[in-house]
């Protein structure tokens, strides 16, 4: 795990296994509380409609930095009926298995105490208070593909950005620190931009220059980890998985030819004076016109010759597949091990084929899937390498 041997993690040792063994929920969703023991096989849900399967895998994503798999606000996904003294609170604690012991996540959100709108996500790992949520991009890695994603090749290029910063941050926990950065400093240049004050300051030309600089920095250093990754997913991809189809997947956008034509540091004064040059557009826009923040993902079915989103719908989630498997033998050959998948609904769409080849190649592949579904029948290939539960009325019990 190339980045906890660079920068020693202060509260535990590498993990080489991403496997949640036992997970307790408090006050989260539909849950009031939960306690569920696992093993390190993969882990396939299924119940009805409503049942609390999608809940369970959102409680997962949490483990990770970010907003969780539904992106949602801190305070929604507190427990409707939970207890108006409990303030909103909500928590979610994992135990994974490790070769060095166990390793324990906790997180959950604490409201503000004047009880308004603020709040924050409070971590801790192995019982000690962490700095942020960005460690746990240190000691946990996860993926999601979920029913929200199915128009991902479709739709606008953000949420295309959001899934390979997601793949890009696994394989490189920095990457989120690196976007983080970027967009807080392209927040504040938006403000000064609109003659916003900021801290009783006004904008002048050396604080723009100084925001700007922050953006060039941490932009071209964010584009140029989606760029290697890229490079390596390709070389990963190429190897294909039976029946899914070989996926390729380019970046588009002004950074990416910078980065194409010049080094890294021209690359960033050329985002520098592009920022500089575009300020009254920007102005006058409300948002920054030019950077990575703009970059497109094109995905092509290499198998078919055609861009993906001319593909039907099953070959468009074939593709994300492919991606997601392609990901997690990079990452396992990168930290050690393969990051959880958290599979929403992914099995209904797929034909018997692609379903044995599903399952295969996530046991090759050693990861811990977390895998949801209304049928227990269409995981049957799976047979014991995996376990099971059913999910009812926000009660998961081993079947
Ligand atoms: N903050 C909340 N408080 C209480 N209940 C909630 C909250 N947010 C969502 N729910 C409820 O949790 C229940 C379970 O949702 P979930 O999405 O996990 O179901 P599911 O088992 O995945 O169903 P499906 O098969 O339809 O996808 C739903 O009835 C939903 O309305
Ligand atoms: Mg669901």
């Amino acid at each position: 795990m190339q980045a906890i041997l660079e920068s020693p993690a202060p509260f535990c040792e590498a993990t080489d296994r991403y496997a949640v063994v036992r997970l307790s929920l408090t006050d989260f969703r539909c849950y009031p509380s939960l306690r569920l023991d696992a093993d390190e096989r993969p882990v396939v849900l299924t119940g009805p409609n409503g049942a609390g399967k999608t809940n369970l895998l959102e409680a997962i994503s949490f483990f990770a930095p970010g907003r969780g798999l539904r992106r949602a606000r801190l305070a929604d996904v507190t427990r409707s009926d939970a207890p108006v003294g409990n303030g909103l609170r909500w928590a979610v604690s994992g135990t994974f298995a490790a070769a060095s012991g166990e390793i324990k996540i906790g997180t959950g959100f604490e409201p503000a105490f004047d009880g308004g709108d603020g709040g924050r996500r409070v971590v801790r790992l192995n019982g000690a208070d962490a700095p942020n949520q960005m460690t746990l991009g240190e000691v946990f890695a996860a993926v999601w593909l979920v029913p929200e994603m199915d128009r991902l090749l479709l739709d606008g290029a953000s949420g295309r950005r959001r899934f390979l910063d997601r793949l890009v941050s696994v394989f490189d926990p920095a990457h989120t620190r690196q976007l983080n950065e970027y967009e807080q400093a392209m927040r504040e240049r938006t403000r000064l931009l609109r003659g916003e004050r900021i801290n009783s300051r006004a904008a002048d030309a050396s604080w723009l220059g100084a925001l700007e600089q922050r953006m060039a920095e941490s932009g071209i250093a964010l584009a140029a980890a989606r760029r290697l990754f890229v490079r390596r997913l390709l070389a990963a991809s190429d190897l294909g998985v039976g029946p899914f189809p070989v996926a390729s997947v380019a970046l588009v956008g002004d950074v990416e030819a910078w980065l194409q034509e010049t080094a890294a540091l021209q690359a960033e004064d050329n985002f520098k004076e592009a920022l500089a040059q575009s300020r009254s557009a920007d102005r006058e826009a409300g948002r920054a016109l030019v950077g990575p923040h703009r970059s497109d993902i094109e995905v092509t079915n290499v198998s078919k010759g055609r861009p993906a989103a001319t593909c039907s719908t099953g070959e468009q989630k074939a593709l994300l597949i492919s991606i997601v498997l392609a990901h997690a033998r990079l990452v396992a050959l990168d930290r050690g091990a393969p990051p959880v998948l958290l599979m929403d609904e992914v099995v209904a769409h797929l034909d018997k084929d692609r379903r044995a080849a599903l399952f295969d190649e996530i046991c090759a592949i050693g990861a811990q899937a977390w895998m949801t579904g209304t049928d227990r029948d269409l995981f049957r290939d799976f047979g014991d390498r995996a376990q099971y539960f059913q999910v009812e009325n926000a009660i998961a019990h081993s079947v």
